[in-house]
């Protein structure tokens, strides 16, 4: 159903139960025609699953209203009925555990014989759909199913259980999927964070955490989010956009393209800017296309999203703290332990923080052609910002201190956007040259100048290079034999280009 990313340092312990299956089974007792068994109480997903999923106790569930389609309130309502006696006859942490296959044909038991104990009168269809429906409950995320197998939304979002927005092709929209109620939803939520050992409830409202095909998920619920939980989740796409892709789109032309690969390969320290959703991981994905075979590069990122096609690659993610707040992993915990792992390059997802400055002593310390993302809106803010997360990570130092720092590391910032037309470019290369004052120097070599809109609403622009024949990291192209590679780019670039387009 998932992709099948390996495991990562964020699953959930495996407890050694030697064999699941079996004890899954129900068991009679008199309380309950279709008996708990708990034999794993320890773990998180069992404690929690009880808290704030469906009622327990099947009949004093209150009718769920009925939510468009064609299903009529009884439905839900038997539906209602099984799905309470099921979690109180299995054990929903141990059955996650099984194959897809196995876990369905587990349910498929229960669910028929809860049928036939409570006597209920449904015909083989009806049997099915509510097997499917109960399926996608417990071993998936209920509507959100259809949505997550699409590959085409890069994010979806959910306000309450009444309300689903996805975004497709750059634009947002409003689909017809709902959830039975909001409870229904608070249970996917507490499904999703659960997976990574954490609870989001009341008391602890806000959650961050991920799909197991590495699709990222925020998760915020009441009395935080007012109109019911509101689940946000920017799904993993399998094939990241290659450059010649975003050549395709428009997010760049063939030039800046070539360009890029220079930067890519030559080790040039590179800031990737943009606002959210704008493209920086993308194109940080590309950039690391070009990295020579032989480099060894350590990735560091909140949720593994990178995909690089190097052999020599090592892979490292934060760690959230665990539900009694402990065991946290930070970004710059990651970024400086990278730096005991004998480096050649370190890539970082996201530079957010404190980590900020450690990225900066790697580039500097013969790290070069690290990089990293940041969230700002130009590449002027972007070297701001980068200057503010050091000063609020407690480092003492003076701001012409920090600058100097920044110059002496970074040596292009490549700004991404996200237009309003919802189409994305890449809207600066831009270097940092040195200082003069205070003041921290840029020099852009590529532009995108917006010029308009069409008709359709459409917006217009095109890609200019500013005419820098040779920039700072000419030499360095030099050394690795690209400067022809460079040179052309540039050049070809400086007339009017026959690619650039609306
Ligand atoms: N140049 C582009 N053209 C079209 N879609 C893009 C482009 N760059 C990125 N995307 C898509 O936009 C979404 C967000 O991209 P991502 O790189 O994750 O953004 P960011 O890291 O800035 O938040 C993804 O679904 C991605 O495939
Ligand atoms: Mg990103």
């Amino acid at each position: 159903m998932f992709g099948k990313r390996g495991g990562t340092s964020v699953a959930p312990r495996i407890d050694p139960q030697p064999s699941p299956a079996p004890a899954a089974r129900p068991a009679a007792t008199p309380a309950s025609p279709v008996a708990p068994v708990r034999f794993e109480p320890g773990t998180q997903l069992s404690a929690t699953t009880t808290t704030v999923s469906s009622p327990p106790i099947a009949p004093a569930a209150p009718p769920p209203p009925v939510m468009g389609g064609h299903r009529s309130e009884s439905f839900y309502e038997t539906k209602g009925q099984i799905f309470g006696a099921l979690i109180e006859a299995i054990d929903l942490s141990q059955l996650a555990k099984l194959e897809p296959m196995a876990a369905r044909e587990e349910i498929r038991d229960i669910v028929n014989e809860i049928i036939s104990i409570k006597n209920l009168v449904m015909s083989i269809a009806e049997q099915e759909e509510l097997l499917e429906d109960i399926c996608n409950d417990v071993l998936g995320y209920g509507p959100l199913e259809p949505l997550l197998a699409r590959d085409d939304i890069a994010d979806i979002m959910v306000n309450g259980a009444g309300t689903v927005y996805i975004e497709v092709e750059g634009k947002i929209q409003k689909t017809g999927i709902r959830f039975r109620d909001n409870q229904q939803l608070a249970n996917i939520c507490q499904r999703i964070v659960s997976q990574i050992g954490r609870r989001v409830d009341e008391s602890s409202p806000i959650c961050d955490a991920r799909l197991p095909d590495g699709s990222r998920v925020n998760v915020i619920v009441p009395p935080l989010a007012i109109d019911g939980p509101a689940l946000t989740i920017r799904k993993f796409k399998k094939d990241k956009l290659t450059l010649e892709q975003l050549v395709k789109f428009g997010s760049i032309t063939p030039h800046g393209a070539e360009v890029l690969k220079v930067i890519g390969r030559c080790r040039v320290n590179t800031l990737i800017s943009g606002g959210t959703g704008s493209g920086k991981t993308t194109l940080l994905n590309c950039l690391t296309n070009f990295i020579d075979h032989d480099e060894r590069v350590i990735t560091c990122e909140d949720a593994a999203e990178l995909q690089l096609q190097q052999p020599h690659v090592v892979r490292l993610e934060t760690r959230p703290p665990n539900l009694e707040g402990e065991g946290q992993v930070t970004m710059r915990d990651l970024v400086r332990n990278c730096l005991r792992m004998r480096p050649e390059r370190i890539i970082v997802g996201e530079v957010r923080g404190p980590e900020a400055f450690d990225l900066l002593q790697a580039m500097n310390t013969g790290h070069d052609g690290s990089m990293g993302t940041l969230h700002a809106n130009s590449p002027r803010e972007a070297l701001s910002r980068l200057e503010s997360m050091i000063t609020m990570g407690g480092f003492q130092l003076p701001s012409r201190t920090i600058r100097e720092m920044i110059v002496a590391s970074i040596d292009v910032i490549i700004q991404a956007a996200r237009l309003r037309d919802g189409s994305r470019r890449i809207t600066h290369i831009t270097e940092v040259m040195g200082m003069e004052g205070d003041v921290i120097i840029t020099q852009d070599l590529f532009v995108y100048d917006l010029l308009g809109e069409d008709a359709n609403g459409k917006l217009m622009g095109r890609h200019r290079s500013t005419g820098i024949g040779q920039p700072r990291f000419w030499d360095r192209a030099k050394y690795y034999g690209e400067e022809a590679r460079l040179a052309a780019a540039l050049d070809a670039a400086e007339a009017p280009d026959p690619h650039a387009r609306g």
